[in-house]
């Protein structure tokens, strides 16, 4: 049964760090009360949005839920609440939103993302070969190990950053999303994330500068070189520019990837039915996300009072919209709690939907592709050798640990 206090469980970082997402309770919150209101203690009390057409239905109206200021609960009583250092594309709205989604979106579409996806097929494949390296066979731990590194080394890539400075990134990165993992973050105080944002300009600035001297034909260079209305980005924009497209890049892929590996090795038939045919790749990848959905929510403000489902919100009022739970919704689904890379339709809304949809989701799924491609080709045998183990936190959500044995082909 859902109450008020249900709102701890599906945003307080230990809980998903004990057992993942509450799926039982989204289930329940679907079934019984599908707008339910949260009365939180530390953070702003909200809706959790579960049923997928609603969360489809805010979506669609931007101008009644807006992102400003913010897409996770605020903290009560924080120095930091509500201050935000630099307006990313995320926390804008309206003609603000769409200009700074203009920056870098064309070179995000398929088309131009041809030249990005060489680089992904060698990362894949050199991470594979290294895997592969001692005679084929090893353990290792699958989600610190490849699936930080391959978005890591294509989001490099593409925004510029030398492979010598991979490390450092991972390390700002976690720190960032594992804010609250203690194995993971550097905290959560105000004076943790100021030390963080200065480390991550110390490392974009230099791309920058140098982008602007020299252009090439890379991402880095669209948004060191980025206008809008004819007018240059400004440095704070053109900073947090890049620090969005990594910081909403990287851990969501290495999350999904983490999940699939997981997903594929417990569901040795659908792995078996990819390697028999890889045209099924970008369908095994669909299902990925629909199935990890590492964006677990993301919160909405309503400005104006508006009903949802019967329930009335009222203006300031936050919608926190639960892309993990439409993502098993029943109505929508077919056997939802079943791993099926064959799944067709399957309308997830792990990318989100409308105005905000994921501006990296065909980079995320390309990047994917190719390496569910590479170890469908070469992996004779994996197996999980000691329980999985899921990251604290409720935002960006997935697995920290999943140690596998394998034996894996050379590669050609
Ligand atoms: C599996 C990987 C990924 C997942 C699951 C994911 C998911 C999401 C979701 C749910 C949203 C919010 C959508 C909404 O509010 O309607 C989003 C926004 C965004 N994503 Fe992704 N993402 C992924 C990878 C990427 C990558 C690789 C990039 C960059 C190359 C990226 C860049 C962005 C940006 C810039 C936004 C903000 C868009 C806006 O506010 O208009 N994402 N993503």
């Amino acid at each position: 049964m859902a109450d008020s206090t249900s709102g701890k469980l599906l945003v307080d970082p230990s809980c998903y760090g004990e057992s993942g997402p509450p799926h039982e309770l989204f289930r329940t919150l679907r079934a019984e009360s599908p707008v339910h209101w949260c009365e939180m203690e530390k953070v702003e009390s909200f809706y959790a949005i579960t049923r997928h057409q609603d969360i489809r239905t805010i979506s669609s109206h931007p101008e009644l839920f807006i992102n400003e200021p913010g897409v996770n609960p605020r903290v009560k009583k924080s120095p930091i609440e509500n201050q935000t250092a630099f307006r990313v594309v995320i926390v804008t709205d309206g003609p603000e939103h769409r200009d700074l989604r203009k920056v870098a979106m064309p070179h995000l579409t398929p088309r131009s993302l041809a030249t990005a996806e060489a680089s992904m097929r060698a990362s894949a494949k050199l991470l594979v070969d290294e895997l592969a390296k001692d005679g084929g066979e090893g353990e290792t731990d699958l989600a610190m190990g490849l699936a930080v590194r391959h978005p890591l080394r294509v989001l490099c890539k593409t925004l510029g950053v030398p492979e010598d400075q991979e490390e450092t990134i991972r390390e700002l990165s976690n720190r960032l999303f594992g804010a609250d993992d203690s194995d993971l973050g550097g905290g959560t105080s105000p004076e943790a994330f100021k030390q963080l944002g200065q480390e991550f300009i110390k490392l974009f600035m230099p791309i920058i500068e140098d982008r602007r001297a020299n252009p090439t034909n890379d991402l880095a260079s669209v948004i060191a070189n980025g206008t809008i209305r004819g007018e240059a980005l400004g440095p704070i924009e053109t900073l947090g520019y890049f620090l969005i497209i990594f910081s909403a890049g990287h851990d969501t892929t290495k999350n999904s990837l983490a999940g699939g590996f997981r997903a594929l090795i417990e569901n040795p038939d659908e792995f078996k039915k990819v390697q028999n045919d890889l045209s099924l790749s970008a369908d095994c990848v669909e299902e990925i996300v629909r199935w990890t959905t590492p964006v677990n929510y993301m919160k909405r403000t309503a400005a104006q009072d508006i009903d949802v489902n019967g329930q009335k919100i009222r203006e300031g009022e936050a919608a926190m919209m639960f892309y993990a739970s439409a993502n098993r919704d029943e109505s929508v689904f077919e056997d939802p709690y079943t791993f099926n890379v064959e799944r067709k339709p399957n309308r997830h809304l792990g990318f989100g939907h409308g105005e905000h949809f994921c501006m990296g989701a065909h980079f995320a799924r390309r990047s994917q592709i190719a390496i569910i491609e590479e170890l469908a080709r070469r992996v004779e045998h994996w197996e999980i050798i000691d329980e999985p183990e899921w990251i604290s936190s409720s935002f960006v959500v997935g697995l920290k640990h999943l140690p596998v044995r394998y034996r894996i082909r050379q590669g050609d």
